[in-house]
C-alpha cells in the first residue's frame, strides 16, 4: 500500500474498519498461498485418516539418537506417552544438529535490551554457552531429574539456562519475572527445586529493579533450595551468601567448555510450568520431551509458515509463559529460525518501539497478544505508520479471543491487508497450538480460530450429555490425545484426572473455556469457565487472589471474578469485607493491592474493590460468585432462591449503581 492511501486520523480509520467489519472472511491472499508451506486442504484428511502416522512424519523431522519403536500408548488413559522406545536429547536438536548442519553462523536471536543495546547471538554461540553452563550446573551438583528454578527478565541467559537444563536432563520450572518472590518460592517449594537461577536486577522503563534482593527475603528458610546461581545483568550489587550463591559468569569461566547433549528417553520430562487453576494453589504441568518437541515444531512450522533461512520471526511475549517457552524457545530454535527477542515493554522509551524493531530487524512474522493490539489501537495509527513495516508477511494472535475490531486494526494498520492471521488457541496444558488457520489453507473469519490443527480432535459439546453440538454453544472439548500434551499435574496426579477428565471420562479432555461452532464448523472460543480470569492474556485462579486479599489483616472475607474489561479482556474485581467496624477507604484499597502485589505479582492487583458488609453466599456457605459475576456486568440475577439471604444481592446491587454513577 502506497504511503499516501495510509490510514492517518481516527476518524478515517474508524469509517475503513466499519467498511471492512462487514466483510465477514478474508481468504488467504494468492501471493502468500503460492509460497506457502501447505497450500491444500487434503492436509486436512490425510492427517485426520491416521493421526498417528501424521505424528510420527512431524516427529521424524527431529534428530532421534534412538528411533522410536511405537507412536502412541494408550492403553492407560488419561496417561499417554508418544514415541516409545525413542531417545533425543532437546538442546542437541535446537542447537547441535543446526550447527553440525553448517548453520552455526545464522543467528538465532536479535536480541534488544532495553536501553538500546544489541546482542547477536548465532546457533554456535548459544551452543558454546548452553555446553559451558550445562558442565557449571553439573559442577554444582545437578543431576538428570533434579528441578532447577529459573526466575530471569528478558536476557539471553533465560534461554541459555533452560537449554542447559534440557541438555543434562534436569526439568526447569520458570517462574514469570512479573511474578512476586513469593510466587517464586511458593513455586520452588511445590516442586523441590534444587537450585535456583536468577538475576541481580532487571530492567523496568528506565529504572532497574532489584531481583537477587527480594528473592533473598523470602528464601531463606527453604531447605531443598541449595544453590542459587545470580546473572550479573545489571550491575547491581548482591549480597552473596557462602556456600549457597555464585556468580553465574564465574561458574561459567570455571566450567568444561564440552558437555554432550545427555541422550534422553522421549517421555522424560522437560520442565515443570505453574499455572495457574480452580483453586489458589497453582498447577504444576508437566511436559515431557519427544511429544513437545514434535508438537511446538510442527506447529510453529505450520501455522507461521515458517522458512527458517528467509524469516525472521518474533514472538512479542515474555519467555515466563508458555508461549515463551514453546514460540519463542524450543518451537522457533528446532527449526532453526532466526528470532528477535525484546527486553522491555511495549510503550518504553515510546509507543513505537514495537514498530521500530520490525522495521529495524525486518521481522517478517510477528507474534503477540490481542490485549497488546487494543494498547495499540487506543495509542493510535500514527505510531505504526511511522515505520516501514513491508518486511511483514504474517501475522499471530494468541493468549484471549481477539475481538473482531482488533483483529481488522491488526489487518490494516500492521498488516496493510497483505498479511494473513492466524488466531491461535491453546494452553499451558496443551503445550502447543491446537486451534489455528493454516494462512495458506484456511479461509479466516476476525474473531475465530477456526479449525483444528491437523492431527487434533476438537469439538464443542453440550456441558450435561457431552454430545457433540453441530452449530452453537458448548463446552470446548479435545478427543484425541496428542503429542504435546501434559502429561500430569506435578506430584498430583489425582488432580490431573480430576482436573480434566472427570465430566467426560479418560478420554475426553475437558480444556475449561466454553466456544460456539458457526454454521461453517468454525470454532469462537468465548472464555473460561471455571474461576480462572484472563488478564491481558494472563492467567490467574480467582481463588489465588482471595487467598491473596485475606491475607491482609484487615480483611475479613474477599470474593473475586474477572470482569469485561476493553483493554485487558477480562480485569480483576474484588468484593471485600473488612474486619470488624473498619471502614473501607482509598488508603485502604491500596494496601490491599500491594498485598497481592506481594503475594503473587502486579499483574494480579485488583482494578476495582468493592466494598462490601456481606458476600451472597449458598446455605451452606459457598460463595456465589456467578451472582457477583451477573452483579458486575449489571446482568438479571435469576435464581436467587438458594441464597442464604437475599437481601445481600440487592445491597450489593444499590452499591455497584452508586459506583457507576460516581465513575461517570
Ligand atoms: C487460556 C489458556 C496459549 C498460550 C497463552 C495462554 C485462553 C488462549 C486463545 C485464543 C481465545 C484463548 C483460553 C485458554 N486463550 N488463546 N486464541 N482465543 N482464547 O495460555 O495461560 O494456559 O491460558 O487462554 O481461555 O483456556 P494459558
Amino acid at each position: 500500500m502506497a504511503t499516501e492511501e495510509r490510514l492517518t486520523s481516527g476518524e478515517e480509520l474508524d469509517d475503513q474498519l466499519a467498511q471492512l467489519l462487514r466483510v465477514e472472511s478474508f481468504d488467504p491472499p494468492a501471493h502468500f498461498k503460492e509460497h506457502a508451506l501447505l497450500s491444500d486442504p487434503a492436509i486436512y484428511e490425510q492427517a485426520a485418516a491416521d493421526p498417528e502416522a501424521w505424528w510420527a512424519k512431524q516427529a521424524a523431522m527431529l534428530d532421534w539418537d534412538t528411533p522410536f519403536e511405537q507412536v502412541l500408548d494408550d492403553s492407560k488413559p488419561p496417561f499417554y506417552k508418544w514415541f516409545l522406545g525413542g531417545r533425543l536429547n532437546v538442546s542437541h536438536n535446537c542447537l547441535d544438529r543446526h550447527v553440525a548442519a553448517g548453520r552455526g553462523e545464522r543467528i538465532a536471536y536479535h536480541w534488544l535490551g532495553e536501553d538500546g543495546s544489541e546482542r547477536e547471538i548465532t546457533y554456535a554461540d548459544l551452543l558454546a554457552e548452553v555446553e559451558r553452563f550445562a558442565s557449571a550446573l553439573k559442577d554444582l551438583g545437578v543431576r538428570k531429574g533434579d528441578v532447577v528454578g529459573i526466575y530471569l527478565p528478558m536476557i539471553p541467559e533465560v534461554v541459555v539456562a533452560m537449554l542447559a537444563c534440557a541438555r543434562i536432563g534436569a526439568p526447569h520450572n520458570v517462574v514469570f519475572g512479573g511474578f512476586s518472590a513469593e510466587a517464586v518460592r511458593e513455586r520452588m517449594e511445590f516442586s523441590d527445586a534444587k537450585l535456583l537461577i536468577t538475576v541481580d536486577a532487571a530492567a523496568r522503563k528506565g529504572k532497574v529493579a532489584p531481583v537477587k534482593e527480594r528473592v533473598d527475603e523470602v528464601m531463606g528458610d527453604l531447605a531443598s533450595l541449595q544453590r542459587i546461581v545470580v546473572v550479573r545483568s545489571k550491575g547491581v550489587p548482591c549480597e552473596m551468601k557462602a556456600g549457597r550463591d555464585v556468580y553465574y559468569d564465574e561458574v561459567l569461566a570455571a566450567a568444561d567448555p564440552k558437555c554432550p547433549a545427555e541422550p534422553m528417553d522421549s517421555e522424560d520430562p522437560l520442565y515443570i510450568l505453574y499455572t495457574s487453576g480452580s483453586t489458589a494453589k497453582p498447577k504444576g504441568i508437566l511436559h515431557t520431551t519427544g511429544g513437545y518437541l514434535t508438537g511446538v515444531a510442527a506447529t510453529h512450522r505450520y501455522a507461521f509458515d515458517l522458512k527458517a533461512d528467509e524469516d525472521v520471526y518474533w514472538c512479542a511475549a515474555d519467555v515466563g509463559w508458555v508461549t515463551g517457552h514453546s514460540y519463542i524457545v524450543y518451537g522457533p530454535l528446532a527449526n532453526g529460525a532466526t528470532s528477535v527477542m525484546w527486553e522491555g515493554a511495549p510503550d518504553y522509551p515510546n509507543k513505537g518501539i514495537w514498530w521500530e524493531i520490525v522495521e529495524r530487524y525486518k521481522v517478517s512474522i510477528l507474534y503477540c497478544a490481542p490485549t497488546a493490539i487494543r494498547a495499540c489501537i487506543k495509542w493510535g495509527a500514527e505510531w505504526p505508520n511511522g515505520h516501514d513495516l513491508s518486511s511483514l508477511r504474517l501475522l499471530g494472535s494468541v493468549g484471549e479471543p481477539i475481538n473482531p475490531k482488533a483483529w481488522l486494526w491488526y489487518h490494516k494498520v500492521i498488516g496493510h491487508e497483505r498479511c494473513p492471521i492466524v488466531d491461535t488457541w491453546w494452553q499451558t496444558e496443551t503445550g502447543a497450538i491446537m486451534i489455528t488457520p493454516l494462512p495458506g489453507v484456511t479461509r479466516t473469519k476476525p474473531g475465530s480460530a477456526t479449525n483444528p490443527f491437523p492431527g487434533v480432535v476438537a469439538d464443542v459439546v453440550d456441558e450435561s450429555t457431552g454430545e457433540s453440538i453441530e452449530q452453537g454453544q458448548g463446552l470446548l472439548v479435545l478427543k484425541r490425545p496428542w503429542p504435546s500434551m501434559l502429561r500430569t499435574l506435578y506430584k498430583e496426579e489425582e488432580r490431573y484426572v480430576n482436573a480434566y477428565f472427570n465430566r467426560f471420562g479418560p478420554e475426553t479432555y475437558v480444556v475449561g473455556d466454553a466456544a460456539r461452532r458457526d454454521a461453517d464448523g468454525y470454532i469462537w472460543v468465548i472464555g473460561r469457565i471455571d474461576d480462572v480470569v484472563n488478564v491481558s492474556g494472563h492467567r490467574l485462579s480467582t481463588a489465588e487472589v482471595e487467598s491473596a486479599i485475606v491475607a491482609h489483616p484487615d480483611v475479613a472475607e474477599a470474593a473475586v471474578i474477572g470482569q469485561h474489561d476493553e483493554d485487558t479482556g477480562q480485569a480483576i474485581v474484588a468484593f471485600v469485607t473488612l474486619q470488624g467496624d473498619l471502614e473501607g477507604d482509598e488508603r485502604e484499597q491500596e494496601s490491599i493491592r500491594d498485598t497481592v502485589a506481594e503475594r503473587i505479582g502486579k499483574l494480579a492487583r485488583p482494578k476495582r474493590i468493592i466494598w462490601t458488609d456481606d458476600l451472597p453466599k449458598t446455605r451452606s456457605g459457598k460463595i456465589m460468585r456467578r451472582l457477583l459475576r451477573d452483579i458486575a456486568e449489571g446482568r438479571e440475577l435469576g435464581d436467587v432462591t438458594t441464597l442464604r439471604d437475599p437481601e445481600v444481592t440487592a445491597k450489593l446491587e444499590a452499591r455497584i449503581g452508586e459506583l457507576r454513577a460516581a465513575e461517570e
